[in-house]
């Protein structure tokens, strides 16, 4: 959490951290990546047989290197749009047998030879957590109830037989599962009015608790501030159902998916658009608390959490999602990936996960080639928060002059600051590590680190020679600088940067 005082341009900004006054624990999940059946995602990316650069199960070994570089907690699969028309017995057993389909999410041929089990696997390889989302298009309740069997029970029943028949015996144990994918929206296959998605992921959602308690369900928001987003929260944050009624310590939704894509021609507005995602967010979990207080859900049934379980930079018009949405991100894209997970930390209280979309190749920070892979410029402040903004947030109050322009959203002007130094603090492995966004392009910014810096500080710059750079298979033009430097009361933020400063408590 940070206060924001705006300051004229020719005053000094500062920038005041408490590390005794701790917001919140920060959820290692906000790392959280997505991959989906679209696009050079799935085949061409994480999966590659017939590449040399692949393991034996067919897996892109630097791909794996660099998810295990990033330390991503938790990935979603198989989509995204691509799920609505998804069966995933067809993606199990021999791979010989499995059909190819027509695949109406981005209009391609669906060969099944990559699924559940293959996707489980690379989980394990790379050390992270599988979340899956449930077809709410084409599927049947009995489906994802199968679905479930198969990756969770241990029992002598028919999918959890299928699954050891398959090759694995001891259960996936699949926490996470979403009740389904933007159901709202008109590109969906089914797309379902906000009465009769909330209906179906009641009932599905009783449905999946009755046959896995344990696990943690997503409700299928849009953007955290339409009426989607009250009617099926209030309709479905409920606690008193039945199979779980007598324990208020459980309730059937656990946490509300919104996604948001950002972009913009002009670098001001692009840089700042992800300021959205912060407003989503906190109306968001207005309409959570809203639906718990109207519902009477005690407050000994955890919170609802937020699961801005896709969000990234992405203009479709400039990469069509039909055509692999192959977007070349730019340092101005960097700077704003960096808001965005600079929202996340501040927001860290209520925020339970989220998921840059895509992983690889897809609106991806990582591309693959035949010969290797490519770290574009939004790489950069993705590794470095993974790296560094662990742990807990703590308090900040900084003192910036704003960018008064057009925004994108135009709803992000008079609802929402966009500072021109847009900061989040953390305290972790008793180190405190500050990130600073400077997204002013002309302007470089000196400021007073109050109750700070003045000690060793680590330096970590993500820059470019400007806004537009870009990195190619040959270029890094957007790369990440470390200093050191001793004795600081006053740092200077460089114009177009993502600074991180770190030093021992
Ligand atoms: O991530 C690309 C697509 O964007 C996803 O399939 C969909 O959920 C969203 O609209």
């Amino acid at each position: 959490m940070a206060t924001f005082t705006r300051i004229n341009k020719d005053e000094t900004p500062s920038i005041i951290i408490h590390p005794d006054h701790i917001i919140s624990k920060i959820d290692d999940n906000i790392y959280g990546g997505f991959t989906e059946h679209m696009g050079r995602c799935i085949y061409g990316g994480i999966y590659d047989p017939e590449n040399p650069l692949s393991d034996e199960n067919g897996y892109r070994k630097d791909v794996i290197e660099a998810m295990k570089e990033l330390n991503v907690p938790v990935v979603r699969y198989p989509g995204g749009n691509f799920v609505a028309t998804y069966h995933w017995l067809d993606g199990v057993g021999p791979k010989e047998q499995r059909p190819r389909r027509p695949e109406l999410a981005w209009l391609g041929i669906e060969t099944n030879q990559f699924g559940t089990d293959e996707f489980m696997k690379w989980c394990e390889i790379v050390g992270t957590e599988p979340y899956l989302c449930l077809n709410f298009g084409t599927g049947t309740l009995d489906e994802a109830l199968g679905w479930l069997e198969y990756c969770n029970s241990n029992q002598d029943t028919y999918y959890a037989n299928l699954r050891r028949k398959n090759g694995t015996e001891k259960p996936y144990n699949v926490k996470y599962w979403a009740l389904g994918n933007e159901c709202y929206g008109p590109w969906q296959v089914e797309q379902f009015t906000k009465e009769d998605y909330a209906k179906r992921a009641y009932q599905w959602a009783k449905a999946m608790k009755l046959l896995d308690p344990s696990i943690t369900l997503i409700l299928c928001g849009e953007s955290g501030f339409s009426s989607w987003d009250y009617y099926v929260l209030q309709q479905c944050v409920k606690w008193d159902v039945h199979g779980l009624s007598g324990d208020n310590t459980k309730s059937l939704i656990d946490m509300h998916s919104i996604h948001l894509y950002t972009a913009d021609k002009e670098h001001m507005a692009n840089a700042t658009a992800p300021r959205a995602a912060e407003r989503a967010i906190q109306m968001a979990m207005s309409l959570i608390d809203l639906a718990r207080i109207e519902n009477k859900v005690p407050h000994t049934v955890p919170r609802q959490k937020i699961c801005f379980d896709e969000w990234n930079v992405w203009d479709p018009a400039r990469a069509p999602g039909e055509q692999g949405a192959e977007e070349k991100y730019t340092l101005s894209d960097a700077l704003a990936v960096a808001v965005f997970l600079n929202a996340f930390i501040r927001q860290s209280a209520v925020v339970g996960m989220a998921n840059i979309a895509q992983s690889v190749n897809v609106i991806s920070p990582l591309m693959t080639t035949k010969d290797g892979i490519v770290k574009q410029a939004t790489w950069w402040p993705l590794l470095l928060f993974s790296k560094y903004m662990r742990g807990e947030c703590i308090a900040l109050n900084v003192r910036s002059p704003e960018y008064t322009g057009r925004t994108n959203p135009p709803w992000v002007r008079g609802t929402i600051e966009t500072p021109l130094l847009d900061c989040s603090a953390t305290l972790n492995d008793g180190h405190i590590t500050l990130a600073v966004v400077n997204i002013s392009e002309e302007q470089d910014f000196a400021v007073k680190l109050e109750d700070g810096a003045d000690r060793e500080v680590m330096v970590f710059r993500v820059e470019g020679d400007n806004v537009s750079a870009v990195n190619t298979e040959s270029q890094q033009n957007v790369r990440v600088v470390e200093d050191r430097q001793t004795g600081a009361r006053e740092f200077t933020f460089k114009k177009h940067t993502l600074t991180m400063l770190r030093w021992k408590l």
